[in-house]
């Protein structure tokens, strides 16, 4: 196990956020040890903005056994493993189940608990089995028992999502390929600069880019955070971008738009004064 101070912006692909203590975690000693203290888990950080304070919590990060996988992606895969590792075996095996993930830069854990995903998939239709570990114990779920809906899970209060059996069918190299390239086909206006996904969840019925493109809010900026040109829910991080100057951009598109924030965030962020009067 290693304890260190880090600055979150290293560990979230958005690119913002203070230090935290730093737990990594390879045994479930670990783990116990790690949760005896206020916790929060952090898997690939691709869907978290972080208070420039950072956070008071230890925050977990699963190594060794935790994101341990077999090439052949049979039997448990570690939560933190990362989804594009998967979805390259996947192709390479010829298994299909994972493909409306292609794209998202999440480790097992993360996608399990957002239940990730696109409209063609999502993290609950390929799962078998989830181990989670809380209140002291591992314990083993189905999907339908941990309440998955858009974009949401219902785990215990706590948990730790610590492995997967995932739900994979035989289907021929050709046809995973063919599948993942139509949603990779979906993904072409999503930019490269440096995001957590899109901000805002899609209303019913609605597409939130949609709704804030003709809003003409697209390269509405503060400071060195943009509502993304190319994509209306992406906000970016042109980079040295701050938790405020982010936040300032939710509240001003919610200001116009009653939306709902599909990132999580860490730690307390106040909006700059331009906006909050
Ligand atoms: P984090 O962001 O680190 O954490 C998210 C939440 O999961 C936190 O509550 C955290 O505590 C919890 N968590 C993480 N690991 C565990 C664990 N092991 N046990 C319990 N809780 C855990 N999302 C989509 O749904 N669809 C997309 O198409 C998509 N595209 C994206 C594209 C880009 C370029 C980026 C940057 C993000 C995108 N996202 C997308 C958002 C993001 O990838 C997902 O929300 C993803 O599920 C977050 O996973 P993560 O491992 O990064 O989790
Ligand atoms: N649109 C605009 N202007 C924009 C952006 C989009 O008019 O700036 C329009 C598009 O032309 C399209 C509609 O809005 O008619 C939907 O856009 P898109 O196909 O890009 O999908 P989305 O609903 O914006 C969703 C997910 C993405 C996922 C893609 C691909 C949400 C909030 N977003 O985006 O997930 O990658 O579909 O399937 O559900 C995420 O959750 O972080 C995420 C990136």
């Amino acid at each position: 196990m290693k304890i260190a101070r880090l600055p979150l912006a290293r560990l979230t692909t958005i690119g913002v956020g203070g230090e935290a203590e730093v737990w990594t975690v390879e045994t479930l000693a670990d783990l116990k040890a790690a949760t005896q203290a206020p916790y929060r888990v952090l898997g690939n950080g691709s869907n978290l903005l972080v208070s420039d304070a950072g956070v008071p919590e230890r925050v977990i990060r699963l190594a060794g056994e935790f994101a341990w996988w077999n090439p052949n992606l049979s039997g448990w895969i570690g939560a933190g493993a990362l989804l594009p590792s998967l979805l390259q075996a996947s192709a390479r095996l010829g298994l299909s189940g994972l493909e409306g993930l292609y794209g998202i830069p999440a480790q097992v854990g993360g996608a399990v608990k957002m239940n990730a995903g696109t409209r063609f998939g999502e993290m609950a239709d390929a799962l078998e089995l989830v181990e989670l570990y809380h209140d002291g114990r591992l314990e083993q779920y189905r999907p339908e028992e941990l309440g998955f809906s858009y974009r949401h899970s219902e785990l215990p209060q706590g948990s730790v999502v610590t492995r997967v059996k995932l739900r994979l069918t035989p289907a021929g190299v050709e046809a995973v390929r063919a599948k993942i390239a139509l949603v990779d086909a979906a993904r072409k206006g999503q930019p490269k600069k440096k995001s957590a996904g899109c901000a805002f969840k899609n209303p019913p019925g609605e597409a939130a880019g949609r709704l804030i493109d003709a809003h003409g809010l697209k390269g509405l900026t503060v400071g060195r955070a943009m509502i993304s040109h190319e994509h209306g829910n992406f906000l970016v991080n042109l980079g040295g971008a701050t938790a405020a100057e982010m936040y300032t951009l939710i509240r001003k598109v919610q200001a116009l738009l009653p939306l709902e924030v599909e990132w999580e965030i860490w730690g307390e962020i106040a909006p700059l004064a331009e906006v909050s009067r």
